[in-house]
């Protein structure tokens, strides 16, 4: 079980995790957060759970969840319509953080908030927002991150995901994981919010930059050079013909 006292005294956040619903099994953290938020739930509300039974991932996949060794939570988020656009940078660069000043591993991002290392799943972010017309209501922002798992007694992920405990050679206190990636997480929330640029940093992270890469849209197939992003986070495919498309993260699958 999380140890909540702990993760209080290293949490130095001003409102994110300052209300953190904690639940054992959960079908799934959005589910909950969803309804909380519906409910008038205050930005900054943290939905943890040690188990979901039905964990979901981006484009319909699921997220395989088992208890006691990952981290599974969902923030919720009131945010602009310009902190909105920001999410698809500051989550994962918030894990990158997290993964970063607990552990030391340093984690890169797959196109557009996939967290790696040695091209092996550390995190998965889930963004789903709610609009009221043509501006965000509330947003969930669904984080699946590897702790402690063993990924070898995951037969459904072992050859595609890692862990902070399998990069970095120890456990690693999941308190400690948290606090620190909800500490990262506003500050880079924050900062986005002044209006501060975080394509930079997440750039510096993005290994799909240079690279030819996969994108299905539905059926669709279409190869290209992930040439650049652009201020949205949308990515730049430049097509065999030399014609750019504006990839936007939402509908795709990536193969680097
Ligand atoms: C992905 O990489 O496809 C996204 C995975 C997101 C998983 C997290 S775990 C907590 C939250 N609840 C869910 O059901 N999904 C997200």
């Amino acid at each position: 079980m999380l140890n909540l006292a702990a993760f209080e005294a290293q949490l130095t956040t001003s409102f994110l995790g300052r209300r953190l619903l904690y639940a054992t099994t959960l079908t799934s953290t959005q589910d909950m957060a969803r309804r909380e938020a519906a409910e008038g739930a205050p930005e900054g509300t943290v939905v943890i759970a040690e188990e979901q039974t039905a964990g979901r991932g981006r484009l319909g996949r699921s997220w395989v969840s088992p208890p006691g060794d990952n981290l599974y939570l969902t923030l919720l988020l009131r945010p602009t319509l310009t902190g909105l656009r920001a999410l698809t940078m500051v989550a994962p660069l918030a894990c990158v953080q997290a993964a970063q000043d607990t552990t030391g591993v340093e984690a890169r991002i797959k196109w557009p908030n996939d967290v790696l290392v040695n091209r092996r799943k550390l995190a998965g972010i889930l963004i789903d927002t709610e609009l009221m017309g043509e501006q965000p209501e509330y947003t969930l922002v669904g984080i699946g991150l590897n702790v402690n798992m063993d990924v070898e007694s995951q037969p459904e992920v072992a050859s595609i995901a890692t862990s902070l405990r399998a990069e970095a050679g120890r456990e690693v206190p999941r308190e400690e994981a948290l606090a620190s990636l909800l500490n990262s997480f506003e500050a880079l929330y924050q900062k986005a919010g002044k209006g501060q640029e975080l394509r930079e940093a997440w750039k510096a992270r993005l290994e799909t930059l240079g690279k030819r890469v996969n994108v299905r849209f539905g059926d669709i197939v279409e190869e290209g050079l992930a040439e650049d992003v652009d201020e949205e986070g949308n990515l730049l495919l430049r097509l065999p013909g030399g014609a750019l498309r504006v990839v936007s993260a939402g509908e795709v699958t990536l193969r680097v």
